[in-house]
């Protein structure tokens, strides 16, 4: 996507060298400035203080990491050992374990010293098929968006409400929902989003908002609690969400507070859809309330708030009084039956095992 009329991805490798750059999104949308990783440690550190977010890109962020670690290392005690720091990144985003398992098999039969640079090649190969993966499922997403538009009579705008950032920066390129926005955006469908700002990294109103604004899609910045209040009263024609994890049954974890979103979207007959690439699926367990460990973030997020000065600083502030005990569950599990559909690369699933292995037949 576009910044400033330059065309960027959320990561790259300059032609065959040993290091990434990425947008660093802990500076957005104050400042956009690039980062160079070049060693595994610096590629956890980008993962743990969320410079990369977005499950998509910590998966091929913790590629190119893996390839860093065997470029220093390629023994097979480093293969082991590269894998599980890398693993022990973030927990909630099943796309981290996706890459790493698939760097390893590639690079358990090689010889030590033919690691490296297939390594890179490897994580070459996902950054190209996110980019991909992610084009296919917006198109499969703003055929839903046209229908409801059609629905509507073409007339007006299509609604739509979204939680956190999804977009281009959370994945290599395009997004997962937003790029479904993007899509029917540049199809000439109006759209207009609704953005939840995502409490408490406020996501929403920082880079969703962000994005949006540099593609030219109308939006409206709305408070978390809002959303429940403009579904109530018509004004949301459907919710666009993305995943970190989906379960075999179709349950999905996503940023904190999606499952509310989807509640009140249940109760108000709107359509919830999450979209997400098959690399979130996680075909090992079925109920997500269960079976997912959710992420518990530092306190300080809750009780403090960034945002910038009169002189451009980022100042992170307090809200709440000194010593107050803050809880910080980072994800939520929306179960599958609140959730209309999945939107992934091979079509639209119901949100089911049935629905799932009815698309990816080859793991049922
Ligand atoms: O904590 P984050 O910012 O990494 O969380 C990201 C989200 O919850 C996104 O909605 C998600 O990764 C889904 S789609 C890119």
């Amino acid at each position: 996507m576009k910044v400033d009329g330059v065309a960027y991805r959320s990561i790259w490798r300059e032609g065959d060298g040993a290091a990434v750059t990425v947008v660093d999104q802990t500076l957005l949308p104050h400042r956009f400035e690039t980062l160079t990783i070049a060693t595994v440690a610096e590629a956890i550190d980008a993962i743990k203080r969320m410079v990369v977010r977005g499950a998509p890109l910590i998966g091929v962020t913790g590629a190119y990491g893996y390839a860093m670690a065997l470029a220093a290392d390629p023994s097979d005690a480093n293969l082991a050992s590269a894998y599980d720091a890398l693993y022990a990144a973030r927990p909630t985003a099943v796309n981290l374990r996706w890459a790493l398992d698939i760097v390893r098999a590639e690079m358990e039969p090689l010889a030590p010293e033919a690691r490296a640079a297939a390594a890179f090649a490897t994580a070459d190969r996902l950054h190209a098929e996110d980019i991909r993966t992610n084009e296919t499922m917006a198109a499969h997403g703003a055929a839903l968006i046209r229908e409801i538009w059609e629905e509507k009579g073409r007339s007006g705008p299509v609604n739509i409400l979204t939680h956190c950032n999804t977009g281009w920066i959370a994945c290599v390129d395009w997004g997962t929902a937003l790029g479904v926005v993007y899509h029917a955006h540049d199809q000439g469908i109006p759209v207009h989003v609704y953005v939840d700002e995502t409490r408490p990294r406020n996501q929403g109103a920082s880079l969703t908002t962000w994005e949006l604004g540099a593609h030219g899609v109308p939006h409206t910045l709305i408070a978390d609690n809002a959303g429940g209040h403009l579904m109530q009263h018509g004004a949301v024609d459907i919710c666009l969400v993305g995943a970190d994890r989906v379960t075999a049954n179709g349950d999905a974890c996503n940023k904190i507070g999606t499952y509310l979103k989807a509640l009140a979207a249940h109760d108000n007959g709107v359509p919830f859809y999450v979209v997400l690439p098959s690399s979130t699926i996680d075909w090992r367990i079925g109920d997500g309330v269960a079976e997912i460990e959710i992420e518990e973030r530092a306190p300080d997020e809750v009780t403090h708030i960034s945002g910038i000065a009169g002189d451009g600083t980022i100042v992170k502030v307090r809200l709440a009084p000194k010593g107050t005990k803050a809880a910080n569950p980072a994800f939520d599990v929306t179960p599958a039956r609140l959730v209309t559909g999945l939107v992934t690369e091979r079509g639209v699933a119901k949100a089911s095992r049935e629905g799932l292995v009815a698309l990816f037949p080859e793991r049922g």
